[in-house]
């Protein structure tokens, strides 16, 4: 019988010691290290966790070499076809797909939550117009943590789904409202007719009063496919188990500060570049490229080791393989060129960056492939969708799984406080 477990040999000291491995259900097991320190007096050294798992899951699981992803169980491919975003949400919550009763009772209890308190409201005034929507994002969801001060700490099921359904349902509300405040223009209240995806583009894109665009012959309404593709933006972008933002979500977590400001953690490291950022980075970088001509030279100075450029939207930690959630959005976006104006400029530098990466040895050898916020892009500027935008509506896709996580961690009862150590190299 083989032994399931793992024999380290200290050659400094010749001394041996052994540790379980533990079984995954799926993608690789785990040796279990917590002991190590203790039994060895060494810390074991690994910066950005790059072997490391820091927790047991049952949520998301990602194989990076096939180029899968499934919530619960169930494949990203399937969800973003033939399910909403709010069933994908109640999936991740309660670990089924709803059924039709069940579904009725979640949607409209998002509806009802969306409204903020008109105090919240007074806040946007007090930052600058000018404000980064993700800024403004963060800063009211820690507030909001304020109209809830009896609340904050909460330990069981029933506090967990109320607080998971409350902060899914006003994300949206106070990122539209940090988009208006960001141009200037009056909010838009939710509107309990609308199911979650068309309330917030009417509360993003409508004139006061809820109207969108006037014409000579009536109004313009949202169309049917523009709902649909932003619903699958926020179904695929719902979990991606244990990534950047949602480790400091957990991290948060594990200090005991309540789920308001772990979300606004959450928030804040999504923020940057080479996570949730990179979709606005994108389409930035499209925009500097600015015509097919180009793309040559922008590639190589990619591959150049001594320029520190990179191509934004391509490679991924997990990933070394083509990103499903990409897949998924690259046919997404030939629908969407049937009915709607994509940018055929920018789709057109796209294509040619794709077409040479998929194809260079740079690219091919280090498997970087173009990732979902390659594509994202391209797809939420037909929506009428302003870049400042990109990274917020990650956010709101995104809010669920943070939440998802966190109820995990709350109910995990070895769970502890998050307290890395160092190699220390100072004086
Ligand atoms: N363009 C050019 N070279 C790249 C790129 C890129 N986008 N990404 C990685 N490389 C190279 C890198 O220079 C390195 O080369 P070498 O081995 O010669 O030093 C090699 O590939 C490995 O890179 P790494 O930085 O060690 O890889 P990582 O796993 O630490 O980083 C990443 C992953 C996503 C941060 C990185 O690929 C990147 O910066 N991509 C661009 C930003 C981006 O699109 N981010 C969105 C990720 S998907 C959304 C999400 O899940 O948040």
């Amino acid at each position: 019988m083989i032994e399931n477990t793992f024999t380290l040999i200290n050659n400094r000291t010749g001394k041996q010691y052994k540790y379980n491995i533990l079984n995954a259900t799926k993608g690789p097991d785990v040796v279990d290290m917590r002991k190590f320190f203790q039994d060895t007096g060494l810390f074991s050294y690994d910066p950005a966790y790059t072997s490391t798992a820091s927790c047991t899951s049952d949520i998301t699981f990602i194989d990076g070499k096939k180029g899968e992803l499934t919530y619960r169980g169930i494949a990203i491919e399937e969800l973003a076809s033939n399910h909403t975003y709010l069933e994908s949400c109640f999936l991740l919550l309660n670990g089924n797909i709803p059924s039709s009763e069940e579904l009725i009772e979640f949607d409209l209890e998002i509806r009802h939550r969306a409204f903020l308190h008109e105090g919240l409201r007074n806040i946007f005034n007090a930052f600058p117009d000018n404000a980064h929507p993700m800024a403004t994002l963060s800063a009211g969801v820690t507030a909001l943590s304020t109209f809830y001060n009896d609340h904050l700490e909460i330990d069981d099921e029933q506090e967990y789904q109320e607080m998971a359904r409350r902060i899914i349902a006003k994300i949206p509300t106070i990122v539209a409202f940090a988009y208006r405040h960001s141009i200037g223009i009056p909010f838009i209240q939710p509107n309990i007719d609308l199911g979650f995806t068309e309330n917030f583009l009417t509360m993003m894109r409508a004139y006061p009063g809820g109207k969108m665009h006037r014409r000579a012959d009536g109004y313009d309404s949202l169309k049917e496919i523009e709902i649909r593709a932003l619903d699958t933006i926020f179904t695929l972008h719902a979990d991606h188990e244990q990534n950047a933002s949602t480790t400091v979500v957990r991290g948060v977590a594990s200090t005991g500060a309540h789920p308001y400001v772990a979300i606004s953690s959450g928030i804040s490291a999504l923020w940057g570049r080479a996570h949730g950022g990179a979709n606005e980075s994108v389409i930035a970088q499209l925009e500097m490229i600015g015509s097919v001509d180009r793309v040559e030279e922008f590639i190589a100075k990619a591959k150049d080791p001594e320029d520190s450029f990179r191509l934004m939207g391509f490679g991924h930690r997990v990933y070394k393989n083509f990103d499903p959630r990409a897949k998924v959005l690259k046919g997404l976006q030939d629908k969407l060129k049937e009915e709607l104006t994509l940018d055929s400029e920018l789709m057109a530098i796209a294509s040619k960056i794709e077409e040479i990466a998929l194809n260079d040895e740079y690219f091919i050898s280090r498997n970087l492939y173009p990732n979902i916020d390659f594509y994202s892009g391209v797809i939420l500027t037909a929506l009428q969708i302003p870049k400042s935008m990109f990274t917020p509506i990650f956010v709101i896709g995104r809010t669920v799984g943070w939440i998802t996580q966190w109820i995990e961690f709350k109910k995990d009862k070895t769970s502890k406080i998050a307290r890395p150590r160092q190699l220390y190299i100072g004086e």
